[in-house]
């Protein structure tokens, strides 16, 4: 989780509001759906949350909803402290059926599950649903669950009604706290967003103090504070995370930075270079370039699970950054761009043994012991939010706009072990894929466009002559923040051309499918 030392900070925190995290898959939308509204927010595991709204006061709480039941023993709960804080509260699904109990209400395993889209009648206003949902009316909504409430506590009413959950929203206006059975932060709840702003900004008054250029501000004289007048080596991929991070601290502490861009040997076709032009320019001689390609695939050989690849990975990173600051001298810090849901994806909701599902090289894949104290500046945003602040920081579009990619690069994308093979023919389709897709003018509407190789080969007729070789996946995905993703639907002509091109022009491909999944219930990347 986020630690801000800094009195600066104080300034969001006395506006701000609390997620509670029941380990919903949504907990990370809640967040975002309050920053939207200018209000800085933070995520909670529930076992940290009576310590956490003791050190910081937050202006209202958010439950989140979770995959336990509370009708079974031991399942994760909110504490009388929670309940008592004397803010206003909002509970979500599993986060409602919490409080409800807490508070002298009875939760059942209800016969009649809901998942998906439901219609909620409205029966009684209240200040959650004000300007936003009448009397009489039906509205839609996302449900997503098997327990509901049987009986609302004492000073509690009705708000709305589902067919499957007769209190799908209950209300007790003098203590300030809602409880709905639906998602209100998932777009499909089709006025969830104003509900949220309805909570946020006139039931916990929070004031809008939260925007990418008060933060801007604040994180610029933090970070002259905590490092003084030491060195930093930034790990610099070209990315928009870790651009944004240099141009940031470049900002802050100007020659006392180091840009470092590594090599791989996991980049994309025409990258390195592309990269060595812009910072070059841009840093002079605190740009530093290292090839270190060999010493990366020498140390992948025969690897092929995913997180033994990522850490691998990680490692030499860190190696290289290392040996790079030695040479600079006197360097203290080590930058790097991880950005809020890769501290929250890296953690566990209990905070306890994560169900970690990707280490993400940023967080997870440095090693325990490292001579450097890690600069993260970025930690407490979402992409979306990085993008706001890259362009107020006066980075090119094209450099802020660009699809994410990975930290371990190809080496992720290429499943089973990597070889220098397989990296060319990787690289050469994703070039073709992409060049498709700008030449199309679909870039900009796509989050993330890629191709994964995988090790599997199959019989095929090229001319007269039989082929056996491997297959190659199109991945496209819209999305917001990485966190969920929906497939990019493309023209099924359009896909068969970009088939056609790779399968004649990338030898040792011969056979090109697009994937279909969306996250959840896949990843976007496939390792
Ligand atoms: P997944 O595959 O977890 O990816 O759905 C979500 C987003 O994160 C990116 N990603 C990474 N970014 N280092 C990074 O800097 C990593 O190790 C890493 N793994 C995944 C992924 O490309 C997508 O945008």
């Amino acid at each position: 989780m986020a630690k801000m030392e800094d009195n600066n900070i104080e300034k969001f925190y006395k506006d701000s509001i609390l997620v509670v995290d029941f380990g919903s898959q949504y907990t990370q939308l809640i967040a975002r759906r309050v920053r939207e509204q200018n209000v800085f927010c933070e995520v909670v595991s529930y076992n940290n949350a009576d310590d956490y709204v003791i050190k910081n006061n937050p202006k209202g709480i958010i439950l989140s909803g979770g995959p336990s039941s509370v009708i079974a023993s031991g399942t994760p709960t909110i504490s009388n402290k929670i309940i008592n804080f004397g803010v206003p509260i909002l509970a979500i699904c599993y986060g409602q059926q919490c409080m409800v109990q807490r508070l002298g209400g009875k939760v059942i395993s209800s016969d009649k599950s809901e998942f998906g889209r439901a219609k909620v009648s409205i029966k009684k206003t209240c200040m959650l649903t004000k300007n936003i949902w009448s009397v009489g009316e039906e509205y839609q909504v996302w449900m997503s669950h098997g327990d509901s409430v049987s009986k609302i506590p004492d000073g509690f009413f009705t708000v709305a009604q589902t067919e499957g959950a007769p209190y799908a929203l209950i209300a007790n206006e003098e203590k300030k706290y809602y409880g709905v059975q639906f998602h209100p932060e998932v777009i499909h709840t089709l006025e969830g967003k104003q509900l949220i702003k309805n909570f946020v900004v006139d039931i916990s008054s929070c004031k809008l103090s939260w925007s990418m250029s008060s933060f801007l501000d604040y994180k610029i004289s933090q970070l002259k504070r905590q490092i003084g007048k030491q060195n930093v080596v930034c790990g610099l991929s070209g990315g928009v995370d870790s651009s944004v991070t240099a141009a940031l601290i470049n900002k802050a502490v100007g020659g006392q930075l180091f840009c470092v861009f590594v090599n791989h040997g996991l980049l994309r076709e025409g990258e390195s270079e592309e990269i060595k032009t812009i910072f070059g320019k841009r840093f002079g001689n605190r740009f530093i370039y290292v090839d270190a390609s060999k010493l990366f695939l020498n140390a992948l050989v025969g690897i092929e699970d995913p997180e033994e690849k990522r850490r691998t990975i990680g490692n030499k990173f860190v190696e290289v950054f290392e040996e790079e600051a030695k040479k600079i001298g006197d360097v203290k810090y080590l930058a790097q761009g991880t950005l809020y849901p890769d501290v929250i994806e890296s953690v566990s909701f209990s905070g306890g043994p994560s169900v970690t599902i990707k280490s993400h090289h940023n967080v997870g894949g440095l090693p325990e012991k490292m001579n450097l104290e890690l600069v993260e500046p970025l930690r407490e945003l979402f992409k979306d939010e990085v993008r706001i602040l890259g362009k107020d920081l006066g980075l090119p579009k094209n450099l802020i706009d660009r699809h994410p990619f990975p930290g371990p690069g190809l080496a992720i994308r290429i499943l089973g072990p990597i070889d220098e093979d397989s990296i060319n023919i990787l690289r050469k389709a994703d070039s073709i894929f992409i060049n498709f897709i700008r030449n199309e003018g679909l870039y900009d509407k796509i989050w993330q466009a890629f191709c994964v190789l995988l090790p599997v080969k199959s019989v095929g007729v090229m001319g007269d002559a039989r082929s056996y070789d491997k297959t190659l996946v199109l991945r496209a995905v819209t999305s917001v923040d990485g966190m969920t993703a929906d497939v990019f639907q493309f023209e099924h002509s359009f896909l068969s051309k970009i088939s056609t091109r790779i399968v004649n022009e990338v030898t040792g491909i011969n056979r090109v499918t697009y994937d279909i999944t969306s996250k959840p219930p896949g990843t976007i990347e496939w390792e």
